[in-house]
């Protein structure tokens, strides 16, 4: 395949950035996309120019670090599906493609295509877990009876892999849906109950000291999240913060 890349090249977090085009031949169908990127690295080294700087690490859809805005969409034009995980079968030769970083105030660009998305790390830090006490006196965790549907809801919000595609994809830049992921997995579980308040309250806090906007209900971040997380755990944060917030005396 022949393609003409666009991408976005930036030196660091105050540099001014700019689209660069890179023509590129000889990119295979199989190739994942960010295989076409290591390829096109390589080629950028021969040629004496800076390689383009791209976060990544499993490349299975796990991890979560692979932030691409492809053609105007996170992670591309498929449907959950992570950057690491699209393939090159998905575009055609003489193609030209747009390869942005994730862009929201609170994901500040380190390097061309790489963001710091630490913001996500201190909204999970601020409740983003249970506290066990791990004495000897534990009780089996599957001695405590959870209901079938709870069970699986709490399972798919914890499917969450923090990419932060539903941040890039919002007009808002919101994180609500990452943040009612990371607090559903817990409110929904018995485990999750003695800390519920103060993890909604705490965690809601911190994701706007960080500077995401809010939800207005557009959609598009369950539309883009390669997990397919769903809007109805926005829903239930939201119930659970105001009822937090009336029965607490913070
Ligand atoms: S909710 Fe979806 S899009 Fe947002 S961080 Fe989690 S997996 Fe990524
Ligand atoms: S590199 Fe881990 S999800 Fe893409």
């Amino acid at each position: 395949m022949d393609l003409t890349l666009k991408i976005w090249r930036q030196n660091g977090p105050q540099e001014k950035g700019e689209m660069k085009t890179y023509p590129i031949s000889g990119v295979e169908e199989d190739m994942s996309f960010l295989e076409m990127l290591d390829f096109l690295n390589d080629k950028l080294i021969n040629e004496g120019i800076e390689p383009v700087v791209f976060d990544h690490d499993c490349r299975e859809g796990i991890c979560g670090m692979c932030s691409l805005f492809i053609n105007g969409e996170a992670h591309g034009p498929g449907r959950k599906v992570t950057t690491c995980q699209l393939h090159m079968r998905e575009f055609k030769s003489g193609d030209t493609i747009y390869i942005e970083p994730f862009r929201a105030k609170a994901f500040p660009i380190i390097k061309d295509l790489m963001v710091d998305r630490s913001a996500f790390d201190r909204i999970q830090r601020a409740g983003g877990y249970i506290s066990v006490n791990t004495s000897g006196n534990t009780i089996d965790a599957n001695a405590i009876p959870v209901p079938k549907e709870n069970a699986d809801k709490a399972f798919d919000a914890a499917t969450c892999i923090g990419c932060g595609a539903c941040v890039a994809t919002c007009k808002n830049s919101s994180a609500m849906l990452f943040a009612s992921a990371k607090i559903s997995q817990f409110s929904l579980l018995p485990q999750g109950q003695p800390e519920a308040k103060e993890r909604v309250l705490n965690m809601v806090h911190q994701m706007d000291l960080e500077g995401f906007g809010n939800c207005t209900n557009t959609g598009a971040c369950e539309v883009e999240c390669p997990k397919g997380i769903s809007l109805e755990n926005i829903a239930r944060m939201n119930r659970d913060y105001l009822f937090a917030s009336l029965s607490s005396n913070k």
